[in-house]
């Protein structure tokens, strides 16, 4: 069986601003130094890009970005490259987020393009997918994360998620404070791994599923203890340097 190292990254959404950014990340650096076993990594707003680069380069946090263009260069105002970001050297970058697909139109097709463009940039996508709760009620929770994975896995082969990261971030336990249990999330998780392993074994065992939701620093250890929970994406606790380092801490074993 493979053994899975621990992701953990913070999802800064549009929040920062360069005197807080600084404090913060230089409170990661201090607080997670000598964690090597886990990986750790903030997706931060673009204009901060090359903040964290200066600020990270030689320690051992990574960063990213929360979104990018499907495409390579052209007339497409406001958009960035996937190109662009590695200029920044970024490593990740967030692919298909809840809030993405909710208040920007992005369906499962145009996520397999935004997954694309990263990866063939060299970029790791963390492709988000995730249930509402008018959906958890109705029963159609795997539908609705099959459909979500399917899209990618269609238009890019199964080989291709074998460099990336999934996120499975319920939307009904975004920003909200109610966290998935660790046995709903396992479940899901359990569901996804599953669907990939009946493509290919190999890339089932070694891919990374972080769970994403109202994880905290008093709930980060027991869903990490979870069989199939290899991390976390982290929203509004990564914004607290205590409860992110806490939560990074949690990853460890
Ligand atoms: P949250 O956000 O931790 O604030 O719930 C998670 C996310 O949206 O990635």
């Amino acid at each position: 069986m493979a053994t899975r190292s621990k992701l953990v990254a913070g999802n800064w959404k549009m929040h920062g601003g360069l005197m807080q950014n600084q404090d913060l990340l230089k409170e990661i650096i201090a607080g997670t130094v000598g964690l090597r076993e886990v990986h750790i990594a903030v997706c931060v707003p673009y204009p901060y890009l090359s903040q964290a680069q200066l600020l990270l380069q030689d320690t051992h946090v990574y960063w990213g970005a929360q979104n990018v263009s499907y495409y390579a260069q052209g007339a497409y105002t406001g958009e960035v490259s996937a190109a662009m970001l590695v200029d920044f050297r970024c490593r990740y970058v967030i692919v298909g987020h809840s809030e993405r697909r909710a208040s920007y139109g992005e369906d499962s097709a145009t996520v397999a393009l935004k997954f694309n463009a990263a990866q063939a940039a060299g970029l790791t996508p963390i492709l988000c997918v995730g249930e509402t709760l008018a959906q958890r009620e109705s029963a159609v929770t795997e539908q609705v994360v099959a459909e979500q994975l399917d899209a990618v896995i269609e238009s890019e082969g199964i080989n291709a998620l074998a460099k990336s990261v999934i996120a499975y971030e319920p939307v009904w336990a975004i920003g909200t404070g109610k966290t998935a249990t660790p046995a709903q999330a396992q479940d899901v998780h359990a569901f996804i791994r599953d669907r990939i392993a009946a493509h290919d074994l190999e890339v089932a065992a070694s891919l990374k599923i972080l769970y994403g939701g109202s994880v905290k620093a008093n709930n980060a250890q027991e869903l990490f203890g979870m069989p199939d929970i290899d991390g976390g994406l982290i929203g509004g606790a990564s914004l607290i340097a205590n409860e992110f380092i806490t939560i990074c801490r949690a990853a460890k074993n």
